[in-house]
């Protein structure tokens, strides 16, 4: 039997120094090989439904970087598109759809939900075989909140202000949104688990636009019922919140949501990250932009990091996803920085 994965005993509150690492977007335009890879496939959905091809891309940076997880490579945006909600990705402008309304959200229909994403699940039952033993086979699903502002808005906008309006005018409309994308959002990692998962991130990347009553409606309620119907069959599988910008409101996320682990996004400070951390693992939190710079930037934010948190339960990650920009040496250079630190 080979030894427990590295960010499993992590998830259960072990300390390992120094911490296993992985970062969101690991797959992605800063590595040549994926630019590669994407040209072939055609456009970003053809390599998300390609198992051929997100296999691909998904290794890439375990190969290179020898990661200590690895992230399926998909989209947060395959759960209404399965829905069947039209999405495209338009280069440089991102993910759109066409904005859904009332009537709209009504007829939402799960029938061939499954179906549609057969090829994700084909891409996580291929990958748990093809990775290394020891390394942890994430999967994921976006939180309920940050999916329904793609399909209201029907693009990304810097405060969601068309779904917080929606959500005022509309809340019976909005309600039975939320909940349709929590059903289905729970039946979806339920079948990556059961596909090859290890663990599985919700990621709740709008999280911080919202007041407190709508942070606790819209954000924490959806999440603690996708971690109730996951753990009901599941009981076990680690599940990591990321409430990206939450604020004060990451304090007593987890308590409220069941979640296993808390990702972090790089404004929450360090010593609110260790009062975070006395309660289970946190992942995070360097700052994306650190990376991009390299140099003592980059240095500086991973010493801080491991100084802070090295001593308790740490994944170490970004706050967000890698930027296109990044060099991959800086990459290099982050991943030797935390290996050969002494504890
Ligand atoms: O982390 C990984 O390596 C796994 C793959 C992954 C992608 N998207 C691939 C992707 C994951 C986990 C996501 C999640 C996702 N997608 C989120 C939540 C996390 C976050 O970043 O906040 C959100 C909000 C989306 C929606 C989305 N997809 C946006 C806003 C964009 C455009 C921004 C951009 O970087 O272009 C995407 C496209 C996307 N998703 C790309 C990748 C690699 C770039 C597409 C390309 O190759 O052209």
């Amino acid at each position: 039997m080979a030894a427990k994965r590295s960010v499993l005993k992590v998830l259960s509150g072990e300390t390992v120094f120094p911490p296993p690492i992985w970062m969101m977007r690991q797959a992605g335009r800063y590595l040549p090989e994926y630019r590669e890879t994407r040209r072939r496939a055609g456009s970003f959905l053809d390599l998300c439904y390609n198992p051929d091809f997100a296999v691909e891309v998904t290794l890439q940076p375990i190969e290179r970087f020898g990661f200590d997880a690895s992230i399926l490579f998909s989209d947060i945006l395959v759960v209404p598109h399965a829905l069947g909600r039209d999405l495209r990705f338009e280069e440089g402008r991102g993910p759109m759809m066409t904005p859904i309304d009332d009537a709209e959200i009504a007829a939402l229909d799960g029938a061939m939900f499954h179906v549609n994403l057969e090829p994700v699940y084909e891409t996580v039952r291929r990958l748990r075989a093809k990775l290394p033993q020891e390394t942890t086979l994430i999967g994921f699903c976006g939180a309920p909140w940050t999916v329904a502002t793609y399909m209201i808005a029907g693009h990304g906008t810097p405060d969601q202000a068309p779904t917080r309006l929606f959500a005022y005018r509309e809340p019976e409309a909005f309600a039975r949104l939320l909940k349709t994308l929590t059903d289905h959002s729970a039946a979806y990692l339920i079948r990556q688990i059961e596909a090859g998962a290890d663990v599985v991130q919700i990621f709740d990347s709008w999280s911080g636009v919202l007041d407190q009553s709508c942070f606790e409606a819209f954000c924490v309620a959806p999440v603690a019922e996708i971690v109730r119907q996951v753990r009901e069959v599941h009981p076990t599988v680690p599940i990591i919140g990321f409430p990206k910008g939450a604020g004060a409101n990451y304090h007593g996320y987890r308590e409220k949501t069941g979640v296993t682990a808390l990702g972090l996004d790089w404004t929450v400070p360090l010593e609110a990250a260790r009062d975070l951390q006395r309660k289970g693992a946190v992942q995070g939190n360097l700052d994306p932009l650190r990376l991009t710079a390299g140099g003592k930037a980059l240095t500086d934010g991973v010493g801080a990091i491991l100084e802070s948190l090295g001593k308790g339960p740490l994944v170490f990650n970004l706050g967000h996803g890698v930027t296109p920009e990044t060099p991959v040496g800086h990459v290099e250079t982050m991943v030797k920085t935390v290996r050969s630190a002494l504890g």
